[in-house]
């Protein structure tokens, strides 16, 4: 891997992506602006007037293709510079919405996936994101009474699509640079299953107040499909990327990256959270190692005995895969030019892994 990574960002509008070429993109991770929830309206409205004229028309259906016209541009343009063998994940919630008379939902997943599904992607099992709700009584319709009520929407999506087949690895750079971004197994069993709870929220960089008015969504999910979809010194991109998080997540993982948005005002949001970024990068290494002492230390309470051992840690790991795992920290992040930001790393020594696990103010998940 190159000594460090560069993190691009462009304030500018996604449906035109000149700076990118064809091939370029590893992975995407986004969430983009959700047709017909009210909050991107105005979004909407202003790539194109004709949908404010269908919502103020009480034309629900108009509206809803007419927002996803403009997506699927930036989806189509997106799709050509992603790489053989590249992922595509995507954040997405459906809507329910009352205009005029009508109250129904607008399956904003599946109009996705058809897109995907017309640009040639395989689309793979989807992860069902179960958000946390502040009321879990509540209902919408006709209260006790069958049969007019509609059940609530508590989880949101988040769709997989690879384009073509699956990535190959031929050059031995490459080889060991997947090897080095493994994650433990039990990071394995527990990041690959199709629900997940993120009730967590990264305290440092994930500030519930901004979330809910940015749409952003939780650090861990950017995080954790970074993990699980690239490699170290890979190239991912958000084309919606409001306040950073992919960014952020993809400086702490080792990946470069390139973040798209059109609202300037979230640039002092994300110089912000980059001053925060080799604080949160060791309690991120340092989360990792403790939870997985915590697992060593209950699986052989369960008298399983893990078969290998690490040879730079020295702790054991369940799977030869792990055995090449490597930390890294972050040790410096610079803005070398206006929005260019270039991070360098320090590999994590078996006495930094040591103190880490000796240390108690470990990260905390509200
Ligand atoms: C759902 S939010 C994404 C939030 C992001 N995942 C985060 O964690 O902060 C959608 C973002 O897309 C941006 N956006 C809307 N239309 C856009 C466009 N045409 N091009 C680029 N960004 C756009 C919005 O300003 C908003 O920040």
């Amino acid at each position: 891997m190159k000594a460090g990574t560069e993190h691009r960002l462009y304030l500018r509008d996604a449906r035109s992506l000149e700076n990118l070429s064809t091939g370029e993109v590893d992975l995407v991770v986004t969430s983009p602006p959700y047709p017909m929830i009210q909050m991107w309206d105005s979004a909407f409205t202003s790539m194109n007037p004709d949908i404010g004229n269908a919502l103020n028309g009480g034309n629900g259906n108009e509206a809803f293709e007419k927002m996803h016209l403009e997506l699927d541009t930036v989806w189509g343009n997106l799709y050509a510079r992603v790489r053989e063998g590249g992922f595509i994940c995507i954040n997405i919630g459906d809507a329910t919405r009352r205009l005029g008379d009508s109250f129904r939902l607008y399956p904003n997943h599946a109009r996705i996936t058809g897109t995907f599904l017309a640009l040639g992607a395989d689309p793979l099992p989807v992860i069902l994101w179960n958000k946390p709700t502040n009321a879990p009584n509540k209902f919408m319709g006709s209260g006790m009474l069958p049969a007019g009520a509609y059940v609530t929407l508590e989880h949101e999506y988040i769709l997989l699509f690879r384009k073509g087949k699956k990535r190959v690895f031929k050059e031995a750079e490459e080889k060991m640079r997947r090897r080095q971004s493994a994650f433990f197994w039990e990071e394995r069993n527990n990041w690959f299953s199709d629900r997940w709870t993120l009730s967590g929220v990264r305290q440092k960089l994930d500030r519930r107040d901004a979330r809910d008015r940015s749409g952003a969504f939780p650090f861990e999910l950017a995080y954790r499909l970074i993990l699980m979809y690239s490699l170290r010194g890979d190239k991912v991109v958000d084309p919606f990327g409001g306040t950073g998080t992919t960014m952020f997540a993809a400086m702490v993982t080792g990946r470069n990256s390139i973040h798209i948005e059109v609202n300037p005002g979230m640039a002092g949001i994300i110089r912000e959270g980059t001053r925060e970024i080799i604080s949160v990068s060791r309690e991120l290494v340092k989360k990792r190692l403790i939870d997985h002492q915590h697992f060593i230390e209950d699986y052989t309470a369960r008298k399983k005995s893990p078969l290998y051992e690490h040879p730079v840690y020295g702790f054991p790991v369940v799977t030869s895969q792990e055995t090449d795992l490597q930390l890294q920290t972050v040790s410096k992040i610079a803005e070398v030019e206006e929005f260019l930001f270039r991070v360098e790393y320090e590999n994590v020594s078996r006495e930094t892994s040591n103190r880490f696990t000796q240390e108690t103010d470990i990260l905390r998940f509200d």
